[in-house]
């Protein structure tokens, strides 16, 4: 069956990004009336930052782990297994101080995980997510298009085009709605500015 993976990580409820996933989603529903889609609203959930007694768990070999160490990987097993599921990704990304929300860095340091969705062979890392596409649905206040100064100052696409690709998920759609403080300022109206960029997502979606 298709598994569509919804991830949102803007905190506001105004969201562009939240707006953009949504008619993602939309589409995708309307093409895979089946298909199944994974909600995980990172701003809603109180994921707990990885510290020293999950980083032991993690390199503690499944077999050898205590029940404590076990308990301790539940929410990362249950990202993951999220992950395997899915065929498509969709993540939806606020820039927050030229990067992403630290809610997403959370699921990302709980997702990378040695031996479950990357390992080290002779030839070096190798991501084990194969087969998986993913479209990256990014608002910034700011523009920062390339091959201009600005995108000197974009971590956003760059670093989860990387991180991504080390977890073995390689086929990478970025969507930008870049420059949304006008909408803010009120210099331009939220549909007409959303417009061509709704079309995108939902060509993607498709
Ligand atoms: C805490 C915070 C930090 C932000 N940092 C940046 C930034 O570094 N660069 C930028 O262009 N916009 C920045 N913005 C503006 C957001 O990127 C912009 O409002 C965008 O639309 C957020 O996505 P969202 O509408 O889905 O929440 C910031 C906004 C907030 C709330």
């Amino acid at each position: 069956m298709p598994t569509l993976l919804h991830i949102d990580s803007s905190p506001l409820a105004t969201s562009i990004s939240r707006e953009l996933t949504r008619e993602f989603v939309k589409t995708w529903k309307e093409k895979n009336p089946e298909g199944e889609v994974i909600n995980r609203d990172l701003a809603a959930s109180s994921l707990k930052p990885i510290d020293q007694n999950w980083i032991g768990s993690a390199y503690t070999p499944a077999e050898a782990r205590t029940p404590e160490q076990v308990a301790t990987l539940v929410s990362s097993d249950e990202l993951i297994s999220e992950l395997e599921k899915a065929n498509e990704i969709v993540i939806g990304v606020a820039m927050h101080n030229f990067s992403i929300p630290s809610t997403l860095k959370l699921w990302i340091d709980l997702v990378a995980r040695n031996g479950k969705t990357f390992s080290y062979g002779s030839n070096g890392p190798e991501g084990l997510l194969k087969g998986k596409k993913a479209t990256l649905v990014i608002a910034s206040g700011g523009v920062y298009e390339s091959g201009t100064p600005a995108a000197a100052f974009d971590f956003v696409a760059p670093y989860l085009r990387t991180v991504l690709g080390f977890l073995g998920i390689t086929e990478v759609n970025v969507v930008t709605a870049a420059g949304t403080a006008q909408i803010m300022m009120g210099a331009v109206d939220r549909e007409i500015f959303l417009k061509p960029t709704l079309d995108k997502v939902r060509e993607l979606a498709a």
